[in-house]
């Protein structure tokens, strides 16, 4: 079976996030930059993956690393300029990787010309200032608002250096259009959206009892966000080369999420809902038939760099259990239809860095709630990319980086695993490789194998996938034989904690 040519690339391509400040420095400031992750692209086009996410590199005083954005349509010193993003784009094209952006449209800097006018009175219809506050609190803890001297109160859903827009003002509306073909007409291939589901408020901003991402909440999900959606799709539509957006998109239910992916919106939505269900059979069934039941194209992601890394929320009290976990689910992911979504270090089995003293420690989150919230410093540790140095090649020779490294990073650096079959970043290869080889003639379509409750068993054309959840190892479905497993698969059983895939026996 030859694949579809109208089957556009997104569809099953394996994006690698690389979060810009921590992948790899090559100005030697201890902080990543779009120079570093030019150099290392060979790494990604060796890993198997078909594109690449880049975090907000644009202008910024880095209150929120760089989700706190000045000046939409330039590169903040630290990161390089707009030369280098020209040449990364370029370098990654020609190894035939495609390039996401993020676009942060929910809210601005502080240091945005449109907020400086806006504190001096200017043009605040741009922004949402009131008189009083509402009792919204802030996502990373705190009330939602500030006072400025002259007595008004301005919103942000996150830091303080972080005012929200008014997208009920069309000049806000405009200026998001223009930003986008800015970057368009620069050759990036789509966009990741920030905070996708929050852009408008609830008239009025009434009071809530609860902030979360439910149905009716009038902090997220107005229903008006869509609109924006179909103009930006539009766009999209009008460029050559199947340009794309993928929204971070939190909610309660995958049917809220379905609204975000409709067809003339957004292609793709982070499923959360995946990353978020625990380690049981049941629970990442439930999820795998809502998910392809609610959205026409699925994503997967175990692991970006806000939440806590998979390795270590698998983890258990018998040590390995949640690389095993991690692997297993690895495996799984890339066996369901639709995209995954990687995140960086993943593949080297990185854990989240429990023990980051609190001086050096530099989310938002961690400073906003008095270190009562650990923050998401500890899955934004610099990669390490070999086993020695003082940055373990993340910097150059004599330099720190802007978070400490752990030692146990110089045994999973890239240049450790390397060659080494047994090793994750090796293991990383043969299923990307695998999978590149599998997508062009496997369908789309998933369907349930009969299975022990404790495991998944699915079958996508001649692909069989297994995952034991469970305690006990299970028997597998008959096969020809073994074409990836995470661990050893003897007398036709599969151990704990450990996923395969199958070629499925011709009957
Ligand atoms: C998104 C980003 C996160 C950031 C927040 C505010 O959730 O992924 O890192 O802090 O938006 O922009």
């Amino acid at each position: 079976m030859t694949r579809h040519m109208d089957i556009p690339w997104w569809r099953d391509a394996v994006v690698y996030e690389i979060y810009v400040r921590s992948f790899a420095d090559a100005s030697g400031d201890g902080v990543g930059d779009l120079a570093g992750a030019r150099e290392r692209l060979t790494h990604l086009k060796e890993l198997g993956v078909d594109a690449v996410w880049l975090t907000p590199f644009y202008t910024s005083p880095m209150a929120d690393g760089g989700y706190d954005v000045a000046d939409y349509r330039d590169v903040d010193p630290l990161f390089g300029s707009l030369a280098d993003f020209d040449a990364l784009v370029a370098d990654a094209h020609a190894l035939g990787l495609r390039v996401l952006v993020d676009i942060v449209p929910n809210h601005s800097s502080e240091a945005h010309p449109w907020f400086q006018a806006a504190r001096r009175g200017e043009g605040r219809d741009r922004y949402i200032f009131r008189d009083r506050p509402n009792n919204w609190q802030s996502t990373f803890s705190g009330p939602a608002w500030t006072r400025l001297p002259d007595g008004s109160w301005y919103l942000h859903l996150f830091a303080p250096g972080q005012p929200d827009f008014n997208w009920r003002n069309p000049e806000v509306r405009a200026e998001f259009l223009d930003i986008l073909r800015f970057w368009l007409d620069r050759g990036v291939d789509g966009f990741r959206i920030d905070v996708a589901m929050g852009l408008f408020k609830a008239e009025g901003l009434p009071d809530v009892e609860d902030q979360s991402f439910m149905s009716d909440s009038p902090v997220w999900g107005q229903p008006e966000v869509h609109g924006v959606y179909r103009e930006w799709r539009e766009l999209l539509d009008s460029y050559p080369g199947e340009r794309m957006a993928v929204g971070e998109v939190w909610t309660d239910t995958l049917e809220d999420l379905a609204l975000y992916v409709r067809p003339d919106e957004l292609q793709q939505s982070f499923n959360f809902a995946w990353l978020q269900a625990p380690w049981s059979a049941t629970a990442f069934r439930k999820v795998i038939d809502e998910t392809l039941a609610t959205v026409p194209f699925a994503t997967w992601v175990l692991s970006n760099h806000d939440v806590v890394r998979h390795v270590t929320r698998y983890e258990t009290a018998d040590p390995g259990t949640g690389l095993s976990r991690a692997k297993a689910a690895l495996l799984a992911m890339l066996a369901l239809p639709g995209s995954a979504y990687l995140y960086q270090g993943e593949e080297l089995g990185l854990p989240q860095v429990q023990d980051i003293p609190p001086e050096a420690r530099q989310d938002p989150v961690f400073i906003q709630s008095e270190g009562k919230l650990p923050g998401r410093d500890g899955c934004r540790v610099p990669m390490p990319w070999s086993p020695g140095g003082d940055s373990f090649g993340f910097s150059p020779e004599g330099v720190t980086p802007w978070l400490p490294q752990p030692g146990s990073f110089a045994a999973l650096s890239v240049a450790s695993q390397t060659g080494d079959p047994g090793s994750t970043l090796e293991f990383y290869r043969r299923a990307l490789a695998c999978r590149r080889e599998l997508v062009r003639t496997i369908p789309y379509e998933l369907e349930w194998l009969a299975s022990d409750e404790d495991a998944l068993v699915f079958a996508r054309g001649p692909l069989v996938c297994a995952l034991n959840c469970g305690t006990r190892p299970v028997r597998l479905p008959p096969h020809e034989n073994v074409l990836l497993a995470t661990g050893p698969v003897e007398g036709g059983l599969l151990p704990p904690d450990h996923a395969v895939w199958l070629q499925r026996q011709v009957s």
